[in-house]
Order: structure tokens, then sequence, then C-alpha cells
């Protein structure tokens, strides 16, 4: 469905990678959406069409330079891109910007979006891209910062879970937890979520739980110990097969998002003046093996 010309789009996506074009083309089917690629190029290519759970979907995308008005406009970049992306939203005169990215990024996107409304939530939906083919991987969740109950509405009536999360700080917190502990190992030993319950890993997985969990509880993390152990382990049992992204990251040899996870319990940890040995030598290994270097 697409808009008319000059109109302002009800919402657009930055990011035409796995989960934007699995969300845009949910929105599609209800009502116009807009698409910014990173190029001209990549939004020639990807406007002859993509398929999307085997469905053939011919989004309406553009490049950054020629991004559309739009009244809402959600950030499904991966965080390295973030700065970038929502300078480029806050071009687009929205009446507010929503990260669904993993890692901590608001604070980033509030430096870019000034007075504009700016805010992240997290999701559980799930895609994989390959090439023009974007395949879905099961439904899930995704909540939403109170002020963004308008985007909450369209993911919703386009058939998507989705609601306002009051406390959000402590949601993106849980799922900040379960990414802090299951990415960087599975991208180290470069298994799947599944083998980090057997030995050897399963001291690692723990130890990561054990150091990061109370320098989350101080930020407002609403899980007590146990129960962090207990969320972690249980992610790790449901997603068993999968091949976290940290993993599939470094398999193909593209930059991580450790920044945004890792990268951030340091910072949270230096700001408390709390010591997290094992993440801050995780991190350094996790960098060292973007760089092609694995030890
Ligand atoms: N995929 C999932 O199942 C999933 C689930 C939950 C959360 N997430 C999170 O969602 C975010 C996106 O993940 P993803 O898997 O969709 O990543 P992805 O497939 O790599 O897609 C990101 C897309 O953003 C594009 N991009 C980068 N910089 C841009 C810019 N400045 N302007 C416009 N487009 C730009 C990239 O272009 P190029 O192709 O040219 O690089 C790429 O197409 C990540 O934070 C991820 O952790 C993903």
């Amino acid at each position: 469905m697409p808009a008319e010309r000059g109109c302002r789009y009800p919402v657009a996506i930055v990011g035409a990678g796995a989960l934007g074009l699995h969300f845009a083309a949910r929105l599609a089917a209800r009502g116009p959406v807009a698409v910014i690629a990173r190029s001209a190029e990549r939004a020639q290519a990807l406007r002859a069409g993509v398929t999307v759970g085997g469905v053939p979907f011919r989004p309406e995308a553009f490049a950054p330079a020629d991004a559309p008005p739009a009244e809402w406009v959600l950030l499904l970049v991966k965080t390295g891109d973030t700065a970038e992306a929502a300078a480029t939203a806050l071009a687009m005169q929205p009446q507010g910007v929503l990260s669904l990215q993993n890692g901590l990024v608001e604070a980033e996107l509030r430096q870019v979006c000034g007075a504009l409304p700016a805010g992240q939530g997290i999701t559980t939906e799930g895609a994989f891209r390959d090439g023009a083919r974007v395949e879905p991987a099961g439904a899930g969740e995704t909540l939403v910062p109170p002020g963004f109950d308008a985007v909450a509405g369209l993911l919703a009536a386009a058939g998507l879970r989705a609601r306002v999360e009051p406390d959000i700080v402590a949601a993106r917190l849980a799922k900040l937890l379960v990414n802090l502990a299951i990415n960087p190992l599975a991208a180290l030993y470069r298994v799947t979520n599944g083998e980090l319950l057997a030995p050897p890993y399963r001291a690692q997985l723990e130890a990561l739980v054990a150091e990061a969990w109370p320098v989350l509880r101080a930020e407002g993390l609403a899980l007590d110990e146990a129960a962090a152990h207990a969320r972690v382990v249980a992610v790790a049992t449901a997603t068993g097969a999968n091949r976290a992204s940290m993993l599939q990251d470094v398999l193909a040899g593209r930059r991580t998002e450790i920044d945004a996870i890792t990268g951030v319990l340091l910072a949270l940890a230096e700001r408390q003046g709390v010591e997290v040995p094992t993440h801050r030598a995780v991190l350094a290994r996790v960098k060292r093996a973007e760089a092609g270097r694995p030890d």
C-alpha cells in the first residue's frame, strides 16, 4: 500500500536488514511504510523486490539522503551504526524515534535526537537474511517505552505482539543480561546457544551472570540473583539450536555488537566502582576475534 506522493509516512524503518524487512513487510500489509537503506544502490535493489517468509515484498525504499517525512521512525541497524541512522531518523521530522536494537543505545540515540522523544524498546521477534531472502524466525513480543503507544498500536494492527512496558528499563536490562552471557561465549567458542549449558562452557556462562548481576541490579534489573541465572539458562535452552548473532557476525567477518552489550556493562560497572574482570577479558577476546586474531 504505497503512500501518496509527498505524503508523510505514518511509520518508517531505518535499516533494511533481517529484522527491518521483517517488520516492514508486516507493517506494509496494513499501510504505507518507508524503508531507509544504507545507500541509493541498496534502496534501488530493494525496490526490485525481496522475499520475506517466501512471500514477495517490494518495499518503498529510500536512500538516507532521500528519506521522506514520517510520524514515527524505528531504528533497526546494528548498534555500531546507531548514530548515523539516528541522524537520518531526525531529518525525517518524526514525533519520535524508537530503537528496537540489542544492547543499550538509548543514551547515544538521545544525544543525536536532542529534544525529540527517543527511546529504546526490546523485541524477541527474530529474522535471518540471506541476500534478497528474509526468513522470520518465530514470533516474539515487542515491548516499547511509555510514550510510544502509537508505535505499539501500529505493530499490533499489523499482527505483531506489541505493547507498552511501563518498566522498560528493567525489561531492557533483563535482555542485556541474556545477551551479555550468551552472545560473547557463543562467538568465542563458535558453539550453539544450547552447547553453552554443558561443560566446559557452563561455568563461564554462570561466571558472566554472577559478575553482571549486581551491576545490572543496581541499574534497575528486577530479577534476584537466582532468577537471573534461571533466565539465562531458560533462553539458552529455548534457543538451543540457534547460532547467536555475535557468532554469525564473527564467522562472517563483520563488526559485532560487543560495544553496546559488554562495553556498556563495563561503563556501568566503572561508574559504580565495581570490577567485572571476566567481562573485561571477554570483550578483549571478542575484539581480537573481530580483527581476525582469535586466541
Ligand atoms: N535479526 C534478529 O533476529 C534480531 C532479533 C532481535 C534484535 N535484533 C537487533 O536488531 C538490530 C538489527 O539486526 P538485524 O539482524 O536486522 O541486522 P542486519 O540484518 O545487519 O540489518 C541492519 C541493516 O541496517 C543497514 N544500515 C546500516 N547502517 C545504516 C544507515 N546508516 N542507514 C540505513 N541503513 C543502515 C545495513 O545495511 P548493510 O546491509 O549495507 O550493512 C543492514 O541492511 C540489531 O541491533 C540486532 O541485535 C535482531
